[in-house]
């Protein structure tokens, strides 16, 4: 097909999914963030009270979950579950330690593959994630390796949350960063890890337009 896909991947916080979006707009392809995806199980498993911890509970309540993404008139991606737009929950801080644990279960992923690919099929994507180059779209025509410094990254959230007016203590973000890396990269299920043939984009020091330059730059040469 005439389609072009684009995989990000990289840890929790690398700036990953406003730079997809950005670059998403400017190419006018599809934007899709997989990890509101596994955030939608993790809330689903949170709200229904069972513990991520309890792999039989967890994969037993994936087929009562109707999981939809859509694109409102605004162009964000949204999230339903169940017909409920659940596109604000998701971003909870108890929802991202859920979405990192149940994430780790195969049976998790094996029941969102499709749906990432079918995305990729229909429309010529930017998607993140952290197994999109390596599992989800291994023949991609790009693939970046977002990343920085965990320090780097604990900063930037901390910025954001003190500008949602929901701050956090510095040693509290970059404890649970350095958490949810560890869980990423240690799971035996496509665990976070760089693509042979991905490109490494490390932005510790670079600011939002030059790393969205770099990123251009990146699939430019590639497409
Ligand atoms: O990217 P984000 O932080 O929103 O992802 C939430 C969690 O979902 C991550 O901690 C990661 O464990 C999981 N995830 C994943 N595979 C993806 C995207 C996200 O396992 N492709």
């Amino acid at each position: 097909s005439e389609n072009i896909r684009v995989a990000i991947d990289g840890p929790s916080g690398a700036g990953k999914s406003t730079l997809a979006r950005s670059v998403a707009a400017r190419l006018n392809f599809l934007y899709v963030d997989t990890g509101a995806i596994y955030r939608t199980i993790g809330y689903a498993v949170w709200r229904k009270g069972i513990d991520p911890r309890d792999r039989s509970a967890v994969v037993a309540v994936l087929p009562d979950l109707e999981i939809c993404l859509t694109y409102g008139t605004d162009g964000l991606q949204h999230m339903e579950l169940n017909g409920m737009d659940v596109t604000a929950e998701i971003r909870l801080p108890e929802v991202s330690r859920y979405a990192s644990l149940v994430s780790a279960y195969p049976e998790v992923r094996a029941y969102l593959l499709e749906m990432q690919r079918q995305l990729a099929r229909e429309n010529s994507v930017v998607m993140d994630g952290r197994d999109i180059g390596t599992v989800v779209l291994p023949d991609a025509e790009v693939k970046v390796f977002l990343t920085a410094s965990a320090e780097e990254r604990a900063r930037r959230r901390m910025l954001e949350l003190e500008e949602r007016g929901t701050p956090e203590p510095y040693a509290a973000i970059l404890r649970a960063i350095q958490e949810r890396d560890w869980n990423d990269t240690h799971r035996d299920a496509a665990p976070l890890r760089q693509a042979e043939d991905a490109v490494l984009l490390d932005t510790t020091a670079l600011d939002f337009v030059q790393s969205e330059d770099a990123l251009l730059h990146i699939i430019r040469e590639r497409t």
